[in-house]
C-alpha cells in the first residue's frame, strides 16, 4: 500500500470523517457575525481550539482541514495547531487554494486560482504538519452553466494542483462542488455534477495522479434551494449513489460529501442513507464544515469561555455524522 493511500485511508476509515475548518478570514468573519462575536485572531482561534480539543476528535475525525491562519497559530499551551490535532490521532490538512475568481470569457462563473508559487507553500505547509490538502472548484447551475468553458479551466486546476500535491508527499482532496443556489431539479444536478466530475477524472488521468492517494469531496445530488421539488432521502442517496459510480474510478479509495448548505439534520440524514444504500467499494463519509459546526458555533457565541459547554454540542453532531458514516444514525438518537 502507497504512503499516499495509507493517508486516505487514516482519515476516513472507521467511521471517521472529516471536519472542514478552513473558512477563510473573510468567510469566517461572516459565520461570526451572524452570531455577533467579534471576529479577531483570538476569537477565530478560541473557537477552532475549542473544536480541536474535543472528545470526540480521536473517534470522529480523522483530518482537519485549516486555513493559512490556522496552521501558523499555536494554543494557549504553547503547542501547535497541528500538534494538538496530532495528539487524537487525526491528521492535519490544508487549504491550498486561493479562492474563486471571475471567470474571463464566462464572467457570472468562477475559476479556483492558487497555482503559482504552490510548490513552495506546499513545502512550508509539510514541515507546519499537513499531510492533506484541499482546493475547491466551483461551479453555478443555470439553464446555460456550467459552461464548458468553466468545467475545463476547474478540472485542469485541479489536476495540475492534484499533480504538486501528490509531489510533496500529500494527499490532495479534489472538491468540484456544484452549488445548491438556483431553482433547478435534482435530475439537473444530477447530469452537470456527472459533467464536471467525469471532467476531473479525465483531467487528473492526464496529470498521471495516483489516485490511490486521492479524496474526492463532491456535492450531494439535491435539488437547487429555490426549487419547490422535494424529494426523499432514498431519492437523494440513489441519485447521488448513481452520480458517483458511473463517474469515479474504482481506485478512489473513498469521498467525503461537503454539506453546502443543507441543514445538520439533512446532511447526515443523507449520508446515512448513501451508506445505507452503498452498492459501492468506496467509503461514504463526511467533509462537514457547517453541518459539524452551526450548533457547536451558536452555543459558544452565548458565552466564548464556555468550552465544556461547547464541545458537548460538537461531539454529539461528530457521534451522528460518524454513525451516519456507518449507516447506523438514526433520527431518535438527535434527542438524547
Ligand atoms: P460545508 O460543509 O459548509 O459546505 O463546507 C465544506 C467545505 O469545505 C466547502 O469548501
Amino acid at each position: 500500500m502507497s504512503e499516499l493511500n495509507k493517508i486516505a485511508l487514516q482519515i476516513l476509515s472507521n467511521g471517521k470523517g472529516i471536519l472542514a475548518a478552513d473558512e477563510s478570514t473573510a468567510t469566517m468573519t461572516k459565520r461570526l457575525d451572524s452570531v455577533k462575536v467579534h471576529s479577531d485572531e483570538n476569537n477565530r482561534l478560541l473557537f477552532r481550539q475549542t473544536l480541536f480539543s474535543s472528545l470526540s476528535m480521536k473517534e470522529c475525525i480523522g483530518g482537519v482541514i485549516l486555513y493559512d491562519e490556522t496552521i501558523r497559530q499555536k494554543t494557549s499551551n504553547g503547542k501547535t495547531i497541528s500538534e494538538l490535532i496530532n495528539s487524537s490521532g487525526s491528521l492535519t490538512g490544508i487549504k491550498v487554494d486561493t479562492g474563486a475568481k471571475t471567470l474571463a470569457g464566462s464572467k457570472e462563473e468562477k475559476i479556483t486560482e492558487g497555482l503559482d508559487g504552490l510548490r513552495e507553500r506546499l513545502k512550508e505547509y509539510y514541515k507546519l504538519g499537513a499531510r492533506f490538502t484541499k482546493w475547491r472548484g466551483v461551479y453555478l447551475i443555470t439553464d446555460k452553466y456550467p459552461s464548458k468553458l468553466s468545467i475545463s479551466a476547474n478540472a485542469h486546476a485541479l489536476a495540475r494542483y492534484a499533480a504538486l500535491v501528490q509531489e510533496a508527499g500529500m494527499v490532495p482532496i479534489i472538491e468540484p462542488e456544484v452549488l445548491m443556489d438556483g431553482d433547478h431539479s435534482a435530475k439537473d444536478c444530477l447530469v452537470k455534477t456527472s459533467e464536471v466530475i467525469s471532467k476531473c477524472y479525465e483531467e487528473l488521468e492526464l496529470n498521471k495522479i495516483d489516485l490511490k492517494g486521492t479524496i474526492l469531496k463532491p456535492n450531494m445530488i439535491l435539488p437547487g434551494k429555490d426549487s419547490k421539488e422535494k424529494i426523499s432521502c432514498d431519492e437523494i442517496a440513489g441519485l447521488t449513489l448513481e452520480c458517483l459510480k458511473n463517474n469515479v474510478p474504482s481506485s478512489v479509495p473513498g469521498i467525503a460529501f461537503l454539506s453546502g448548505g443543507q441543514t445538520e439534520i439533512e446532511a447526515t440524514a443523507n449520508l446515512n442513507q448513501i451508506n445505507i444504500m452503498n452498492n459501492t467499494n468506496f467509503i461514504m463519509t463526511y467533509s462537514y464544515g457547517r453541518a459539524l459546526q452551526q450548533s457547536a458555533l451558536k452555543f459558544w457565541s452565548e458565552d466564548i469561555n464556555n468550552i465544556i459547554g461547547t464541545q458537548k454540542i460538537f461531539d454529539h453532531r461528530a457521534k451522528m455524522c460518524s454513525l451516519a458514516a456507518q449507516g447506523k444514525w438514526s433520527k431518535s438518537f438527535e434527542n438524547s
